[in-house]
């Protein structure tokens, strides 16, 4: 199984043009549709994350190749001849809602049409479409590069065949698919979010520094990052929006700490911000 020939990308922005990129070296012909004022930095960005594979020697098509492979545009009528259209717009269920209806309207009646929404639900955004067969979450994860998961989000409606095809495309970005029913906060976030919550509750009750807290998991349990530090890198606001939603859909497992909403309040929203769980010299330190 290859990637699709033809795949488009609504939103180049951070989620959009990492995966642009992603089908791009595994052979697809992209698309990117931004709004105008976007489409400069969008298309910037992914020309440099070609050229930095080009140099990695991680690209196995040449550099002319990949960029010729690139369109990225306003016209949103440029996705009418796409196979796959992976939608990364903001995450505003408004904007979705309106905007995913508007795009399956301009794809042929076998394209697929695919949200990479990081916590809204499949069958809610497929209530308003009209194949809701053909649609289903391709959650990738930041940053898309180096990120092997993604998650497969199957709606009631979507297709079992297509749920399988998707895990193949992912397979063939070279990257590992978890499949999932669609459930609040998927698999990753609901899991993620639960973590980091006790362990920011666990701070607030001074049962261990954030350094300890984070080691704890990291050395005791295997984990690449601790819940603290990870949840600087995400954003605190990013984590408090997510668990309000896990908390009202789920119950008050996923309530926040007061800690979180205070730290988000002032302002402390982690690697972005210079200060989160730790202080951060470079927002863009590993
Ligand atoms: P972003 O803000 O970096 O990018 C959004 C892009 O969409 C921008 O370039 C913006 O100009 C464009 N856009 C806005 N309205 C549009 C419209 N109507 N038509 C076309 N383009 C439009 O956001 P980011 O972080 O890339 O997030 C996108 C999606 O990916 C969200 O649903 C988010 O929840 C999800 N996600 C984000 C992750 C992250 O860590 N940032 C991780 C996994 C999923």
């Amino acid at each position: 199984m290859t990637v699709p020939a033809k795949v488009g990308v609504l939103g180049g922005g951070r989620m959009g043009g990492g995966i642009a990129h992603a089908f791009l070296l595994a052979g697809s012909d992209v698309v990117v549709v931004d709004q105008p004022d976007a489409l400069e930095t969008a298309e910037a960005g992914i020309r440099r994350a070609i050229a930095t594979s080009v140099e990695r020697g991680t690209a196995l098509r040449s550099r002319s190749d990949l960029d010729a492979g690139l369109r990225v545009t306003a016209d949103r009528t440029a996705l009418g001849d796409r196979d796959l259209v992976v939608e990364a717009i903001p995450e505003i269920p408004e904007l979705k809602a309106a905007t995913l209806p508007a795009v399956e309207e301009l794809l042929g009646p076998d394209a697929v049409l695919a949200s990479n929404t990081s916590s809204l639900s499949i069958d809610d955004l497929a209530t308003r479409l009209t194949r809701p067969a053909r649609f289903l979450g391709l959650h990738f994860f930041n940053p898309v590069p180096v990120s092997t998961l993604v998650e497969v989000v199957a709606g009631a409606a979507t297709d079992p065949a297509l749920v399988a095809t998707a895990g193949e495309w992912v397979r063939a970005l070279g990257k590992t698919p978890v499949t999932v029913r669609d459930a609040p906060g998927f698999a990753s976030s609901r899991l993620g979010v639960a973590l980091a919550l006790e362990a920011i509750r666990m701070l607030e009750d001074g049962v261990a520094s954030a350094e300890d807290i984070d080691a704890a998991m990291v050395l005791g349990y295997k984990h690449a990052t601790g819940p603290l530090r990870t949840t600087d890198v995400v954003g605190l606001d990013v984590r408090l929006g997510i668990a309000e939603y896990l908390h009202e859909k789920l119950g008050e497992r996923f309530a926040p700490p007061a800690l979180l909403r205070e730290m988000v309040a002032a302002g402390k929203l982690g690697r972005k911000t210079g200060e989160g769980f730790f202080v951060w010299d470079r927002p863009d330190q590993p």
